[in-house]
């Protein structure tokens, strides 16, 4: 029989294009939980097209009558892969295709918040500019400094090549908190140019720290009122992964005393919510999850979902598999 999609918030093309081309396609964006729940029980669609706002966790893939979940997104935090596994439902991602746009928005993070960029185009569309002053608006130097990279991965690596490229001295742990052993061969053209460190000296060296791991367990909280306390009085905090790797309230008590200079920020701990105090605070550069908002790069985020959606309705192995 024809595949049915479930879709739940519009993607860009070429997916829609390829999800009609191979079946029926539902759009329905603004789904609560309780009618995401109601449209995967019901055995009216094969596949859905999530985004990392949907939970799938194991009562809901236990009663799912779907194939499979082909995320809109390298994220998958929002599906228990193991339970979708045991009922045999495929789950895949987008990896590699948003690694350059991710790194693109850790950088302009960390410059913003570093350079006060916020602050900045506040106190000039506040009408306060009177001219150049020695003392206005004087941030944190960029090139000299050290950059702490935490989660070396594809993301990580991207943000070390631009990072070299700004004079910076990088430093990664690969898995923290309990790190692993990078070779020369995983490093690859970086070998030569970045160093690995333990976490708690990650932390301690740091004038940037930005984060590049996955939300797991042991990443919760990684950054929490300790860790911030043993960052330095001067450093950057930038998090382009998921929000509940930092402990937000720490954070905002960490930024409101002084214990570090500043905070970029492209997510959230209970995103859309933000801490409110966050808000207030001019040495939070905030951006709305935006990190792998390039027109490019969400066309192959919208290919490479489609080709899993198809290929799940199928009954084949997706391209981009997400393995439990
Ligand atoms: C976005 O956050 C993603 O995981 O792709
Ligand atoms: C994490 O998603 C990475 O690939 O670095």
């Amino acid at each position: 029989s024809t595949p049915r999609f479930l879709v739940t918030q519009e993607i860009p093309e070429p997916g829609p294009s390829i999800l009609r081309e191979a079946g029926e396609v539902d759009v329905r964006h603004g789904m609560s939980a309780a009618e995401l729940e109601g449209a995967v029980t019901s055995g009216d669609y094969d596949v859905v097209l999530a985004q990392v706002s949907d939970r799938f966790d194991a009562p809901l893939l236990a009663r799912a009558r779907i194939r499979g979940i082909a995320n809109y997104a390298v994220g998958y935090n929002n599906v228990d892969v193991p339970a979708a596994a045991e009922h045999g439902i495929a789950v895949g991602n987008t990896p590699d295709v948003l690694d350059d746009a991710t790194a693109n928005i850790a950088m302009l993070l960390f410059l913003g918040a570093a350079r006060r960029a916020h602050e900045a185009s506040e106190y000039l569309r506040g009408g306060h500019f009177t001219g150049l002053r020695p003392d206005l608006l004087v941030g944190q130097d960029v090139t000299g400094a050290t950059l702490g990279i935490a989660g070396m991965g594809r993301i990580g690596k991207a943000v070390a090549r631009r990072a070299l490229g700004f004079g910076m001295r990088v430093l990664f742990t690969q898995r923290p908190p309990h790190d692993r052993e990078v070779t020369r061969e995983e490093l690859g053209d970086l070998a030569d140019h970045v160093t690995q460190l333990p976490w708690d000296e990650l932390v301690r060296e740091s004038d940037y720290l930005s984060l590049h791991v996955p939300l797991t367990e042991s990443t919760t909280h990684l950054v929490d009122a300790d860790v911030l306390h043993r960052m330095k009085s001067t450093a950057v905090l930038v998090n382009t992964a998921r929000g509940p790797v930092v402990d937000e309230k720490a954070l905002v008590r960490a930024l409101r005393d002084g214990e570090i200079f500043a905070a970029g920020l492209d997510v959230f701990e209970n995103e859309p919510a933000v801490e409110p105090e966050l808000l207030e605070l001019p040495n939070a550069f905030l951006l709305p999850h935006v990190g792998s908002a390039e027109a490019g790069t969400r066309a192959g985020m919208a290919r490479m979902a489609a080709e899993n959606a198809v290929a799940m309705a199928r009954g084949e192995q997706p391209p981009y598999p997400v393995q439990p």
